[in-house]
């Protein structure tokens, strides 16, 4: 399994309940990568998604401890447990883990693979982190991009191997 994510200098992900910044070129490769296989979210992740719908293309699946909760075009797991059984069922898919907070770091320790872009900005009052992958001993830099900007803010693409 692969994790995907956004990060800022402190590893933050999120502030509000959204992402700390929209990079159009790092959506369409999220959009690139993810297509055609399986996603694994939280259900506030969802919440963020446009107008709180699965992910055309992919199959989701989405985290919840609500028994209750339903959602037609995504298959729904009561636990982590749950939702790595069910992504085993599409044998010639990747999935990914694709967030927030509470799932990421819950699922680092099953990942091979970090895809992050990180952005070099403080953002202020985020809320919402990740483990700082270059602190760990266990991962190191595969690949990693030249710079680009999205409003004059720099960001980069990083690979991360499990050792
Ligand atoms: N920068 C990025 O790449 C990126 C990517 C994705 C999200 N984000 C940001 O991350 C933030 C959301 O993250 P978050 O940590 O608040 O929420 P989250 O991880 O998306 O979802 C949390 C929810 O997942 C369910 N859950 C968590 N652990 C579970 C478990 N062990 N078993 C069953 N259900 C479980 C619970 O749902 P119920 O409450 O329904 O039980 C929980 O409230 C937002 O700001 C979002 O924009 C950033």
């Amino acid at each position: 399994m692969k994790i995907i994510v956004a990060v800022d200098k402190n590893w933050a992900i999120g502030k509000n309940g959204d992402l700390l910044l929209r990079i159009d070129e790092d959506l369409k490769r999220f959009r690139e990568i993810t297509i055609g296989n399986v996603i694994i979210l939280g259900r506030k992740t969802l919440e963020t998604f446009p107008n709180k719908k699965p992910l055309v293309d992919r199959i989701n699946i989405i985290v919840t401890r609500n028994s209750v909760y339903k959602n037609e075009k995504a298959v729904v797991c009561k636990s982590i447990e749950e939702a790595v059984e069910e992504s085993k069922k599409y044998v010639d898919k990747d999935t990914f883990v694709v967030g927030g907070g509470q799932i990421y770091n819950q699922m680092i320790d099953m990942c091979d693979t970090a895809i992050v872009t990180k952005i070099d900005y403080d953002f202020e009052n985020a809320d919402t982190f990740i483990m700082n992958f270059d602190e760990s001993e266990d991962w190191y830099i595969s690949e990693m991009s030249d710079i680009f900007y999205q409003q004059n803010i720099p960001f980069r693409y990083i690979t991360y191997k499990r050792k």
